[in-house]
């Protein structure tokens, strides 16, 4: 058995408001759980999306009332709340600002909405971006225009992990995550997956791009799963829509790349653990870790998940390194495929942010 901290995942999609059959706070959470996270900081593109103070209480309400593990919600950058949003920043866990094709409708094309977002976002919070290509290029300079520190969201391609490797040698304040999909699969799996459960945004780079990333891993400061739950009837339908779940699957994939010797068990704590806690000023979980059986060898069933997604890019995959007890503030919250503490016992982490400076 081996013991690690209390995973935290910075980029999940829960859909809670709006798209509960596909994923919600109870799903989503017992998910993280059973895949050894006990924080996620969950994305804004919701319907609504949460944008404001009365979107942003639903998804308040909701996780209160039914999350499994601690939480902390992210507000979108948004056509109206281009001056409104910084009011709301000591509620959530950072800001998201969406530059390129994505899924929802809080993509930004326009500069000066996107200046004043980055100008008007409190220093003091996350400012997370998805940006690819160029846009990556025009967020880390609006960013050190500010002089504030930015966070890219699931980096995938070659030219943009050393573009931000030459920015962090610039001195310039910026952190990145690599989902796991980019580092596993490559356009090379489209084939094997077919075009609609192939559909991912970043798209499934090629395999040049994927080695770049790691070559890269002292760039790279987070794994996040960008977990986006979608049903197989969706992503077999007429207008599939992007993305990949991955709670349930990112630490096995780490743990098997660990005992292929491609990764330290050390790296991948820091970029799932001591990271990310630093990055979005997360705080402490008291009494919280996870126990591994890192010799468990277990084949990936979609069936036997928890998220309300009903299929997997890595189905029938062998991994190596199962959870199999975590235990959170005190308390085993999941032990064997079992969940011991009752909807809700999960914690915002927002109301902590209160207690290390004023934003
Ligand atoms: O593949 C993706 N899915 N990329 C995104 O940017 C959004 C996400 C989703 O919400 O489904
Ligand atoms: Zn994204
Ligand atoms: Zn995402």
């Amino acid at each position: 058995m081996i013991r690690l901290p209390g995973l935290i995942d910075p980029h999940v999609h829960l859909r809670e408001p709006g798209a509960i059959y596909k994923e919600d706070f109870d799903s989503g959470t017992a998910a993280a759980l059973a895949g050894g996270f006990t924080i996620v900081l969950a994305m804004p593109n919701t319907k609504p999306p949460l944008i404001d103070e009365g979107s942003l209480a639903l998804a308040q309400k909701a996780a209160r009332a039914k999350a499994r593990c601690d939480y902390g919600l992210y507000l979108g950058a948004g056509h109206e709340n281009r001056t409104s949003a910084a009011a709301l920043a000591q509620q959530v866990c950072g800001m998201k600002l969406y530059l390129d094709q994505t899924y929802g409708p809080l993509r930004i094309d326009d500069l000066g909405l996107l200046r004043d977002h980055i100008a008007h976002w409190p220093a003091q919070r996350a400012l997370a971006a998805h940006a690819e290509g160029r846009s990556l290029a025009a967020v880390i300079f609006l960013a050190a225009l500010e002089d504030r520190p930015i966070h890219v969201c699931h980096v995938s391609r070659k030219a943009e992990i050393l573009l931000i490797k030459q920015a962090k040698q610039r001195g310039i304040a910026i952190t990145c995550e690599v989902s796991p999909h980019h580092l596993f699969l490559t356009e090379d799996d489209l084939p094997r997956l077919g075009p609609g459960r192939g559909e991912v945004r970043p798209s499934l780079a090629t395999y040049e791009d994927q080695q770049a990333l790691w070559d890269n891993l002292d760039v790279i400061d987070c794994f996040a799963s960008d977990h986006a739950p979608h049903t197989a009837a969706e992503k077999d339908g007429p207008n599939p829509p992007p993305g990949f779940p991955g709670l349930e699957t990112t630490l096995g994939l780490m743990l098997t790349a660990v005992r292929d010797g491609r990764l330290t068990i050390e790296q991948c704590i820091e970029r799932m653990y001591t990271n990310p806690h630093r990055i979005f000023g997360l705080p402490e979980q008291p009494e919280t870790w996870v126990e591994i059986d890192p010799d468990a060898e277990w084949e990936v069933q979609a069936e036997k998940f928890f998220t309300g997604c009903d299929w997997t890019p890595y189905e029938g995959m062998r991994l190596r390194g199962r959870v199999t007890r975590v235990i959170l503030r005190g308390k085993i919250v999941f032990q064997e495929g079992k969940f011991l503490e009752g909807l809700g016992y999960g914690q915002d982490v927002a109301p902590a942010f209160q207690n290390v400076g004023t934003v």
